[in-house]
């Protein structure tokens, strides 16, 4: 069955792109640094992948493109970008709305033997008692040997001034694209989100679980945190995976 977007799937996620790129440069290196970690632990190519909170599942399409057989799970609890990703993914995923902040959101899973749980910028948005306790959970979902990537903004906090003076570089140089129209920046598309007469019901539904911009808990602790988190909940092997300025991604093996 044809999406009711599906004249205008591809532009969604083309304009969602540009706006998180617009954020995060070097998005799609640290995305094809995941990818790579997923060929080394499922060399068959045909692995099963969650995309977590995985907005309009760029890291899905993504891996489709390189993994063609992939069995991929997107799960979010957006409605908006949920059904951007339904749009532009067809009957390549399982799209699944879940909390991520309830423990009860891994029964929403179509199977709990993923190769790997790749997530991107959005992990940030939880409480450190949460995620902690998230981190056991993705665990649990993993086969053993299966992969953990979570890219996000990880300062180092050996370099608080460096990092200081790169976030304000950066800052610079993304309010010159935003007034000058090279980008979008969050609160913009959002507005086009809520202007377009075919997505307006699901921006007030999201209202409801977003009253604020973020709706998060902005929580951005180093790299350290998040690898002595994931060798409490069970973690063998973890560390680096990418490095740029204040973000990192972060891998381990369940
Ligand atoms: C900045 S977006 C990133 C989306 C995607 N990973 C990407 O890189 O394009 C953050 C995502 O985290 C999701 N998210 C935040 N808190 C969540 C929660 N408690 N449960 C499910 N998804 C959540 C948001 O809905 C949003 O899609």
């Amino acid at each position: 069955m044809t999406h009711y977007l599906a004249d205008v799937a591809d532009a969604w996620q083309e304009s969602w792109d540009r706006q998180q790129e617009a954020f995060l440069p070097d998005r799609e290196h640290r995305i094809a640094a995941m990818l790579d970690a997923v060929a080394a632990v499922a060399p068959e190519g045909r692995p099963a992948l969650l995309d977590l909170a995985g907005g309009t599942g760029t890291i899905a399409l993504r891996a489709l493109d390189r993994f063609p057989h992939a069995r991929v799970t997107v799960v979010d609890q957006d409605p908006v970008l949920l059904t951007l990703a339904e749009a532009a993914l067809g009957d390549r995923a399982r799209i699944v709305a879940a909390d991520l902040s309830r423990p009860s959101w891994t029964d929403a899973l179509p199977h709990r033997d993923y190769d790997a749980v790749l997530t991107a910028t959005a992990l940030h948005w939880l409480t450190p008692d949460r995620l902690a306790v998230l981190y056991g959970e993705l665990h649990g979902v993993l086969r053993a040997g299966g992969l953990f990537a979570n890219a996000d903004h990880m300062p180092d906090e050996g370099l608080p001034g460096l990092t200081k003076r790169l976030l304000e570089a950066a800052d610079a140089r993304r309010e010159a694209r935003y007034a000058t129209g090279a980008a979008l920046s969050w609160r913009d598309w959002w507005a086009r989100v809520a202007a377009d007469p075919r997505l307006a019901a699901l921006y007030a539904e999201r209202s409801k679980i977003y009253p604020t911009a973020h709706g998060s808990a902005e929580w951005t602790p180093p790299a350290g945190w998040h690898l002595a988190a994931l060798r409490t909940a069970g973690f063998t092997e973890t560390g680096l995976l990418w490095r740029g300025a204040a973000d990192a991604t972060v891998a381990a093996v369940a």
